[in-house]
């Protein structure tokens, strides 16, 4: 029997459905996620194995109705019923847009209230013990952001909210990528506030730069697989409850911290 269950959001494909694969391996049983439950099940299909269970689920991260849903609809009987297992959240659904509504909604809203809710469960419940993991990305690195985002966050001295960070405006610049890498900072002070939310519950809380990897949203020149760019995660979702908070509130990169408040590029 599995003693491990992870949630995944944005489960059909890319990353997330090559966490899938790797913790499927490991006799992990699944949440699997997606924006439309035919997503999530042809995923879960196409993944099968006899060893372990998946359960698939509609999650539309960039749809408040949807997260509420799931909030209110699923995440209670998950939590509750699956007391014998270790408990993982990983907000992988991620986009790259130019619109920084969207943008927000999807990366940082999403994951913020996701994040909150599940650790609430483990209030109401008295449970103590699980994991929440974020993508994050080396664009989130201080390099990658304007110098008004950065004088922004300077200005609150490190005192920046949840609240604050969801309800955060466009302070991104011209670059291309500039929405993505500032939703992607934003999630990197989110991993350390939600990781002080945690605490009370044992519950740890990272983020993770997965690198460059060939997926639809990396592309075929991208240096790392998919399953590469999996590792940290899954790697994270291993660890035991101590090793987890020992290393709460950090952003990983190949399983090793990544300074991302001082690097200077991606
Ligand atoms: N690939 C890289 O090089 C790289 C680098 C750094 C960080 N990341 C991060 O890693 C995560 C996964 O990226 P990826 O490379 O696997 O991207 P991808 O190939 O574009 O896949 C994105 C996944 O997110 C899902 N998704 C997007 N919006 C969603 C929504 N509103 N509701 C539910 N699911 C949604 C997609 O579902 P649909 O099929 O329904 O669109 C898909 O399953 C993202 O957070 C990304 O920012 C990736």
């Amino acid at each position: 029997m599995s003693s491990h269950l992870t949630i995944i959001t944005g489960g059909n494909r890319g990353l997330g459905y090559s966490l899938a694969k790797t913790l499927l391996s490991q006799n992990h049983s699944l949440i699997l996620t997606a924006r439309s439950l035919e997503k999530a099940k042809q995923a879960a299909q196409s993944l099968q194995s006899s060893s372990a269970s998946i359960t698939p689920l509609e999650l539309d991260v960039s749809c408040q109705t949807s997260v509420q849903s799931f909030i209110t609809s699923h995440l209670p009987q998950i939590i509750s019923q699956n007391s014998d297992k270790f408990i993982t959240l990983v907000n992988n659904a991620g986009i790259m847009e130019k619109q920084w509504d969207i943008t927000r909604s999807t990366n940082v809203i999403a994951p913020a209230d996701l994040s909150r809710a599940f650790i609430k469960e483990f209030e109401k419940s008295g449970r103590k013990g699980g994991r929440i993991v974020t993508l994050s990305s080396g664009l989130g690195n201080k390099g990658c952001q304007s110098q008004e985002t950065l004088k922004l966050l300077a200005d609150k001295q490190g005192k920046v909210t949840v609240e604050e960070l969801k309800a955060w405006k466009d302070t991104s610049d011209e670059q291309e990528t500039a929405k993505y890498n500032l939703s992607k900072h934003l999630v990197n002070y989110l991993t350390g506030l939600l990781a002080e939310e945690g605490k009370p519950f044992q519950i740890s809380v990272h983020a993770v730069d997965p690198g460059w990897c060939q997926t639809d949203m990396g592309g075929p020149n991208a240096t790392d697989s998919a399953e590469s760019g999996a590792d940290s995660t899954a790697w994270l979702a291993n660890l035991s409850v101590e090793e987890g908070l020992q290393h709460t509130g950090v952003v990983f990169k190949a399983r090793k911290e990544l300074p991302w408040r001082t690097m200077d590029h991606a």
